[in-house]
């Protein structure tokens, strides 16, 4: 069969750092390794859609390696399958895979690598079907996606969630005040578990496990007992009370997912200033955590990503996602991935690290945590 010679990518969903690594790798790999065009389209599956692209040589990347964002632009709503288009004041949804099928062909391409999250992979495995081929290649800061380890970006978001914990450190030391500091991630608390270790946070909330409001009051008042009068709550945006329900901040009509999260540390601040004798203030740090330059980890891991993801687009196996596990380099059928997401289980290392040194996990510690994990295991 005849080797590959002309190649799409597109970035789609909320952007990360490292994509423009990855997007550098891919190019550089395909010309170094089989001498492959490589051609970029705009804003993820819309470009696609709309034929909007650029191409993209070795020059066209050059100096990109450590620059946040991606130069081919992302959307997080450009599903092929149901893309919104503005009818008067309201959205109609219309199925416009079959243009992208079109473009794809009149280009003349022999594959697509799609890079993204968990959305990008359902679309992609939805345009497998309309007889595209595809190689994925995963990214999120979220870490949520399922069949790789990590995802390049979180490392990053990682770095910089726990740069603002340490700078919230010294003033709530100094003011003897309770800091909250809400970091995203979604559904999945890998963020808020990772930086609040790395942080030194006293108490950590993750989507996972629902919090019990007297336990995180109670371990305020424990550290004040023990002439600790500040103490610093690190909780993802995915959280919620026991009982109780995720903060919605937004609804976006025309997004595959609609719910946009934010603002359960305010509704956590409210509850505990009533419970405990301390001032708590609140920082969400947001979209801060997508930004900036990709850390050295993520600039391999996308670097290494994008240069496998050209080997399987040679070799044609098409319908997989290239993946991280175990620190070697894999594939998994894209249609797995799609549609499910990796969260954070009572068994991994960092859960029991926590419960070891101490941090509450806004639960009591003795109470049983494979029960508290009610989330990941519905
Ligand atoms: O998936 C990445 C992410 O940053 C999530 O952590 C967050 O919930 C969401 O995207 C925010 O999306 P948007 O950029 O549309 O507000």
């Amino acid at each position: 069969m005849k080797a590959p010679k002309r190649i799409g990518i597109l970035t789609g969903g909320g952007d990360c750092p490292g994509l423009n690594a990855v997007i550098r790798a891919i190019v550089k790999t395909a010309e170094h390794d089989y001498d492959m065009e490589v051609i970029g389209f705009l804003d993820g599956y819309e470009g696609l859609i709309q034929n909007r692209f650029i191409d993209l040589d070795v020059k066209d990347v050059s100096g990109i390696l450590s620059q946040g964002g991606t130069i081919l632009g992302t959307s997080n709503r450009a599903d092929p399958f149901r893309f919104p288009v503005l009818q008067g004041d309201d959205y109609v949804y219309l199925d416009r895979s079959q243009e992208a099928v079109l473009n794809f062909e009149s280009l003349g391409l022999d594959a697509l690598i799609a890079i993204g999250g968990d959305g990008t992979m359902a679309a992609s495995a939805g345009m497998m079907e309309r007889g595209l081929p595809i190689v994925g290649l995963p990214k999120t800061i979220d870490n949520d996606l399922w069949g790789t380890d990590q995802t390049f970006g979180f490392d990053s978001a990682l770095g910089t969630a726990t740069d603002a914990i340490d700078r919230l450190q010294t003033t709530a030391q100094s003011h003897h005040r309770v800091m909250i500091v809400e970091v995203m991630g979604r559904y999945a608390g890998w963020i808020a578990l990772g930086s609040g270790l790395a942080g030194g946070g006293d108490i950590i909330i993750i989507p996972e496990i629902p919090y019990d409001l007297d336990a995180v009051s109670r371990q305020v008042k424990q550290r004040n007992s023990l002439g600790k009068n500040f103490s610093i709550v690190v909780i993802g945006e995915g959280a919620r009370a026991q009982g109780g329900e995720m903060v919605v901040k937004k609804r976006i009509a025309n997004s595959p997912d609609t719910v946009r999260l934010g603002g359960i540390a305010n509704q956590l601040a409210a509850q505990l200033e009533g419970l405990i004798n301390i001032e708590c203030r609140v920082t969400i740090l947001g979209h801060l955590l997508r930004g900036g330059s990709p850390t050295a980890y993520d600039r391999i891991l996308a670097t290494r990503l994008g240069m496998e993801a050209l080997h399987r687009v040679y070799n044609r196996e098409f319908g997989k996602m290239v993946a991280l596990q175990k620190g070697s380099l894999t594939c998994v059928p894209i249609k797995e991935v799609a549609g499910k997401l990796r969260k954070v289980t009572d068994e991994h290392p960092w859960v029991k690290t926590a419960l070891s040194t101490g941090v509450c996990l806004g639960v009591d510690p003795d109470h049983p945590l494979d029960d508290a994990f009610v989330e990941a295991k519905s």
